[in-house]
């Protein structure tokens, strides 16, 4: 048995909690040892979801980020982009009522453009139905791509300074930081990825810069509070530096 979190202390920089971003890989790969249609491990990917933030508050996460469909997913087969979007409906519907109750403020970041009429009213409805609230932020990121989202920083800023708002040699980390999608989130402490994949694929990519990296083996329908315990406990052993030292390093250079 591990300690309760509550027992361990964060090294630092979290006064509210950490900020853990998750890749929910393995679904397709889940359904697939069991003989079972891809769609399948999608639909035990949004139980394991639901598992995960339900159990997320009491380790310690005031803030939960989850890849739930990149600006590249639209290149799978018509009826799995058809079946995602559908689930992601379906999660908002049947859980965005309790989410709100429970005091959590749903954020929906990645590009806006080209979603179909109904996906962006669920995104406007759900982050202004929730927007008060600040107990836990859940942020999903859906048609994001880490690139996508710099290109439409970049993209951004070149229009205020064409419009005559900002100038150019004025652009900073700050200033670009605040034309992402995710401007305003602390960048995650620590992010996760399931699936026996050892890359970031695209997520993040901005944001990852300081960020611990755990990778956990396995599909991510089996994924749930323990697994999140397990590797927060694998991030409190990591040492964050932020490109500076500890103060022992500094004593054993002098
Ligand atoms: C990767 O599995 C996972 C995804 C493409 C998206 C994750 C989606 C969910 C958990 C369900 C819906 C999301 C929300 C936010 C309600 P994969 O299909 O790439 O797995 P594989 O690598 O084994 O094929």
């Amino acid at each position: 048995m591990s300690p309760p979190m509550e027992t361990l202390d964060y090294p630092g920089e979290a006064p509210d909690g950490l900020h853990v971003a998750i890749i929910m890989d393995g679904n397709g790969r889940w359904a697939k040892a069991r003989g079972l249609p891809r769609s399948l491990g999608h639909r035990a990917g949004v139980a394991a979801l639901r598992r995960t933030v339900e159990g997320a508050r009491e380790l310690g996460v005031n803030r939960l980020t989850v890849f739930g469909f990149s600006t590249e997913n639209w290149r799978r087969p018509r009826e799995e982009v058809s079946e995602l979007l559908r689930l992601l409906r379906a999660y908002f519907h049947s859980d965005l009522g309790r989410l709100e109750r429970e005091g959590v403020r749903v954020r929906i970041v990645g590009r806006r453009t080209g979603l179909e009429p109904d996906i962006l009213e669920m995104i406007r409805d759900a982050e202004a139905r929730t927007a008060s609230n600040s107990r836990f932020h859940l942020q999903v990121a859906f048609n994001y791509g880490g690139r996508a989202d710099i290109v439409d920083a970049a993209r951004a800023f070149a229009a205020a300074v064409e419009r005559g708002e900002a100038n150019a040699y004025d652009l900073d980390e700050a200033a670009f930081a605040s034309r992402l999608s995710t401007a305003g989130s602390p960048p995650p402490d620590l992010i996760i990825r399931t699936g026996f994949e050892r890359r970031l694929s695209n997520f993040l990519l901005w944001d990852c810069a300081y960020a611990e990296l755990v990778f956990q083996d396995i599909y991510w329908p089996d994924y749930g509070p323990e697994q999140l315990r397990a590797a927060i406990a694998e991030y409190l052993t990591r040492e964050r530096r932020f490109g500076g030292v500890q103060p022992h390093d500094i004593r054993a250079a002098v």
